[in-house]
């Protein structure tokens, strides 16, 4: 099996999208002395030069490229080198404009040439095309010494996912028979019996274009999954038509939890090596934590093995609205926080900044002010830290923490007539990982059907749409010895968006012994407070918003009751038999409480005398087999999420870290030796400790006590195994 170009090779590949096309071939040699200079090794190439490539249809140029790849290889720099399928030349649309992305409302795009963006992955034109380009690269370019790696096409699904071409309703069509096999079958999944929906001929079943009213939301999630399956179709051809000639490894670069309409877990089992593009959000005033993110997803789509870190900026981008330039000392930090959590390699979007174009006010590795600034210094010292730490690669991250992660889920989730617009699969996601994060504790992605007795807890933020199996697996994973935490509106539909048989909910009932008999959705603004049992006996309140739920349990112990808001009504016990219930002794589980909770009640049917008068059940507990299932039943923010997730870290064996909250600490484990990366993130100086042995890779030095970092600081240090201290 073909993995990283470096395999058994001490190096960290430092580089960038090179795109000298925009420049004339004096600025060529410059560059390359440049890149040597900043210590950089690999560059990516030819991701936009489909028209200097093949200038006119079938007729192909690659004098510059041969060029260009000597020059490289002479200054020592390797190669990772692009198919240009992400932008079709003119020439394409002209002669082909049935090839264009259609819109949901019509339009085709582009409606001229003049920006980029692939053609419709759904045209037979454009997969001939991409594949003949393809095709030609890698017969050239196989056997020259300076390309390592194979980019395909760049971005998959961004700008252009979504298709509702003719050409998109034919192959959707085609994907459905595929899937259903007949009619009956495709009018029972997509429950056609609502709204007189059913359909007799399958000419008349088309993409979920504009309709009256909401469209049919499994047609809808049937069509996320085509879409998917359309655009990792084209990456397959090409790589296909790449690997007949060429043995390198083939990438093509993702936007881990950016891109709407791809499915990373499926598509990292098509690439030999995972790669990812990621930029700050400026918006966001905790960008360094949706980084932390991005890379632990990226690394879990790949199975933990090192990835590459293909696109992320110097500085500034261009295309959000106000684009915030990274202080001094940030990129080093970005860089370092994505090798921490798994890259071998730090590249970024660009080399050279681009004098024209639509990003020409995006930052580069060497900006539109030369080398006297402060971006190139820190470029150069960023090469001169990763040339440091080389011995790093090939090491791998290992978490004890999961949280789940199903993109069929999002998609369903976020489709129309949902009960609260309030309520955000990624959003959940978010809040659940930046408290882990904040904890110092270490986490995967993991798909829900996927083999989690690797974790002591497993975090389910946004589980809307659970399958059987997926239900099946994390009972088992609860009754082997696992602590489960669920989120509110979990367990709901089936793979087809139809709700549950027995309610929402049922799929996990054994394993959290409880179900939810009603949404209880809040209006905008509206606040409301739960009352959660502090280890001293007193209780204190938690604030809630945006959702609470009629929760039932069948055996859990209630933890916390909702002291206000919908589910504090006393109306919803009132049709309740008081004689049904299990009294709170005699639950069938004897479920207790864990070490900083104590419980209210437990029983079968509500939540107990003394939890009923406080209200419904906020958030559950319940033993299952050897292992513990929590149920959070409402929306908690960050900050006071802590005290429910601490209490389920002391079910789960797990120790929160307890150094200040912004200085990150991340493992890697590697044949000899671990590495650990700490990033101080805040404005203060902090100090870790260390035991003897562990050696500062920066300073090249023994480290004889515990680390001072400054305000903003950043170190690599190596550390013995198993002596090494316990910061995971
Ligand atoms: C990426 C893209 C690059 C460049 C960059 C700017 O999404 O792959 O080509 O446009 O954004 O931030």
């Amino acid at each position: 099996m073909i993995t990283s170009p470096w395999e058994g090779v001490p190096t960290v590949a430092f580089g960038g999208d090179y795109n000298p096309e925009q420049w004339p071939r004096e600025v060529w040699e410059d560059d390359v002395a440049l890149m040597r200079q900043a210590g950089v090794n690999m560059v990516s190439l030819g991701m936009f030069s489909w028209v200097f490539m093949e200038p006119e249809e079938g007729v192909f140029d690659f004098g510059w490229l041969d060029d260009l790849l000597d020059l490289l290889h002479a200054g020592g720099i390797s190669v990772d080198l692009a198919t240009p399928t992400a932008s079709p030349p003119a020439w394409f649309y002209h002669a082909y404009p049935q090839a264009r992305v259609r819109t949901r409302d019509g339009v085709p795009l582009p409606l001229g040439p003049g920006s980029r963006g692939m053609a419709s992955p759904n045209s037979p034109e454009y997969r001939t095309a991409a594949v003949r380009i393809a095709t030609e690269l890698a017969k050239r370019y196989a056997d020259h010494p300076a390309v390592v790696m194979w980019h395909v096409h760049n971005e998959y699904g961004a700008p252009v996912g979504e298709d509702f071409s003719d050409n998109a309703a034919r192959e959707f069509r085609l994907w459905l028979q595929r899937r259903y096999t007949d009619l009956d079958g495709l009018n029972e999944a997509w429950g056609t019996a609502f709204w007189g929906q059913a359909y007799s001929d399958w000419s008349h079943v088309n993409p979920p274009g504009p309709t009256p009213s909401v469209p049919n939301p499994s047609q809808s999630l049937d069509f996320a999954r085509f879409t998917d399956h359309q655009l990792r179709q084209c990456y397959i051809a090409e790589r296909d038509a790449i690997r007949a000639h060429a043995r390198q490894p083939i990438t093509t670069n993702f936007m881990a939890n950016e891109c709407p309409t791809t499915d990373l877990f499926a598509w990292a089992k098509e690439v030999d090596i995972v790669s990812n593009d990621h930029y700050l959000t400026a918006a966001d005033p905790q960008g360094h934590i949706g980084l932390a993110l991005a890379a632990d997803l990226t690394r879990s789509v790949g199975g933990g093995k090192p990835w590459i870190m293909m696109e992320h900026s110097t500085s500034a981008v261009n295309w959000q609205p106000r684009n915030v330039a990274k202080r001094p000392g940030e990129m080093a930090r970005n860089s370092l926080g994505h090798l921490a959590r798994g890259a071998d390699a730090i590249c970024f979007f660009q080399w050279r900044a681009s004098r024209f174009g639509a990003e020409k006010f995006h930052s580069a590795m060497l900006p539109h002010a030369g080398t006297d600034s402060r971006t190139w210094r820190e470029v150069r010292g960023l090469g001169t830290t990763l040339g440091e730490v080389g011995e790093i690669a090939g090491s791998t991250v290992r978490a004890q923490a999961a949280i789940l992660w199903d993109t069929e889920s999002h998609w369903a989730q976020s489709l129309q007539w949902r009960p609260s617009v309030d309520v955000d699969a990624k959003e959940r996601i978010r809040a659940y990982y930046e408290r882990l994060w904040r904890d110092g504790i270490t986490t995967d992605f993991a798909h829900p059907e996927s083999d989690l007795s690797a974790y002591r807890l497993v975090v389910a933020p946004a589980s809307y749409l659970l399958t059987d199996a997926a239900a099946a697996n994390l009972t088992r994973y609860v009754a082997q010895g696992g602590t489960l935490v669920v989120s509110f509106f979990s367990g709901v539909v089936d793979e087809h968006d139809a709700v549950h048989e027995g309610g929402f909910g049922t799929p996990l009932r054994e394993a959290l012994g409880v179900s939810v008999e009603e949404f209880l959705p809040m209006r905008s603004g509206e606040r409301a407070a739960l009352s959660w049992p502090e280890p001293d006996g007193g209780v204190r309140e938690l604030p809630v918003d945006t959702w609470q739920e009629a929760v039932i349990t069948h055996g859990a112990q209630v933890l916390a009751t909702f002291a206000s808001g919908p589910a504090a009504e006393p109306g919803y016990f009132q049709d309740r038999d008081a004689g049904a219930g299990t009294p709170a002794a005699a639950a069938p589980d004897g479920d207790s409480a864990p070490g900083s909770a104590g419980g209210a009640a437990a029983g079968d049917g509500r939540a107990g005398t003394e939890a009923a008068s406080h209200g419904m059940p906020a958030i559950t507990r319940h033993s299952h087999g050897s292992g513990t299932g929590w149920y959070v039943a409402t929306k908690l923010d960050v900050e006071h999420l802590a005290p429910v997730l601490g209490a389920a870290y002391a079910d789960a064996g797990l120790s929160p870290s307890t150094l200040p909250e912004q200085v990150e600490v991340v493992r890697r484990h590697g044949s000899g030796s671990d590495y650990v990366v700490i990033l101080n993130h805040s404005h203060v100086g902090a100090t870790v400790p260390f035991e003897s042995g562990a050696h500062d890779l920066l300073t090249d030095a023994p480290l004889s006590g515990p680390l001072d970092l400054p305000a903003g600081g950043h170190a690599v240090v190596r550390v013995p195994v198993p002596d090494s201290p316990e910061v995971d």
